[in-house]
């Protein structure tokens, strides 16, 4: 078996594992991860309202590693109008405390079909389990539609539409390590270039790993596994599961973690057991970019110079392309991302001048 298939096996069994902690410790969870996950869902609208503005073909978006559905519950909830929505009351109440979630009749206009796919099965089946306990099976929304599958295979669209498609939240760094990346870039743009669309890859830079990354992983322990920079290792394997009390933030010098320890039956192992940065450990990660646990998780941090160059190679020849640091647009939300867009229809130029983007 190739070097990639393996590792795709192996990540594959990883997000089957983890996918209903990644749910509540990341899609709602750490502070900072949300924050720009808000930024990232504010930008998408942005952009697609531009283009519906603009256009006259509807708009495909396709969520490649879409998890667990966090755009179709977006794009699904917006498309659903007030009246329609006396219908159904648990949309009505997810509406009533996500303002950001009103209907827009723009993007009832001018969406064809919100498409997904992710590697796993598990995801996949959140996904559908969310779109029906908030009633989005039922509504009269925008097609959200779903496949298990690898985001390295998509084919050409079809002209008809505007494809507009995205990797969300560093998905593209838990994608098989950079041979996964390239393949991805690849995809990316058989799948738009054809139909004139837009990829847009948004991931953090590896300049951030140390006052962003490194945090994140280790508060989120419980989604990915023991830290393999964090001390002591007595607990770090499959048979225990971790609590983590607090989220380390942004900028945190020197944390201590302090988790609660079960074992599988969830029987308390340890109260309180606190966790630190192994010196050594931590710099090498910081360093390599290259964020591993003691259970088979993986994830690369790639820097803004690694991200331009694989735009030079595989995107370059197929139209516009913008790479720019996310900053520059919300310093707040958004510090340490990047964002790497292919625009083969040449659509975006007037949006991200005035966006002071080029
Ligand atoms: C960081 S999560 C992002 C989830 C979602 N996009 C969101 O914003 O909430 C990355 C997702 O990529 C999926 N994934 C990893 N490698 C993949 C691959 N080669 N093909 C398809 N999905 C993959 C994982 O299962 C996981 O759900």
């Amino acid at each position: 078996m190739s070097d990639l298939k393996e590792k795709y096996k192996k990540d594959n069994i990883a997000w089957d594992q983890c996918a209903e902690t990644y749910e509540t410790q990341i899609v709602g969870g750490h502070p900072d991860i949300y924050a720009f996950e808000n930024f990232e869902e504010d930008f998408l609208d942005r952009l697609l309202l531009y283009l519906i503005e603009k256009q006259v073909r509807p708009i495909k978006i396709m969520d490649l590693g879409c998890g667990s559905g966090r755009l179709h519950i977006r794009y699904g909830a917006k498309t659903v109008d007030n009246q329609e929505l006396q219908k159904y009351n648990k949309l009505k109440e997810l509406k009533k405390t996500h303002p950001e979630l009103a209907y827009d009749s723009q993007l009832f206009k001018g969406l064809s079909e919100v498409w997904g796919i992710d590697f796993s099965s598990r995801m996949i089946a959140l996904a559908r389990k969310k779109i029906k306990e908030t009633q989005l099976d039922q509504a009269h929304t925008v097609p959200l539609t779903l496949d298990q599958g690898s985001a390295f295979e998509l084919e050409a669209e079809p002209e008809d539409v505007l494809p507009v498609a995205v990797n969300l939240v560093n998905s593209i760094c838990v994608m098989q390590g950079p041979q996964g990346a390239k393949e991805l870039f690849k995809s990316m743009k058989r799948a738009v270039e054809k139909a004139g669309g837009i990829a847009i890859i948004s991931n953090y830079q590896r300049e951030y790993i140390e006052s962003y990354g490194i945090g994140q992983y280790e508060s989120t322990l419980d989604v990915s596994g023991h830290p393999w920079w964090m001390v002591p290792d007595t607990y770090a394997s499959s048979e225990y599961r971790f609590f983590p009390k607090h989220y380390i933030r942004a900028y945190t010098k020197d944390p201590q973690l302090h988790v609660d320890v079960f074992d599988q039956e969830g029987n308390l192992v340890k109260e309180n057991h606190v966790l630190k940065r192994d010196p050594e450990r931590t710099r090498e990660v910081v360093e390599t970019g290259h964020i591993r646990t003691h259970t088979d998780y993986e994830s690369h941090w790639y820097s803004f110079k690694q991200m331009n160059d694989w735009i030079e190679t595989y995107w370059k020849d197929s139209g516009e392309t913008y790479h720019f640091k996310t900053s520059r647009l919300d310093r707040l939300r958004a510090e340490p991302a990047q964002m790497s867009i292919l625009d083969s229809g040449d659509h975006l130029k007037d949006l991200f001048t005035r966006w002071k983007l080029v």
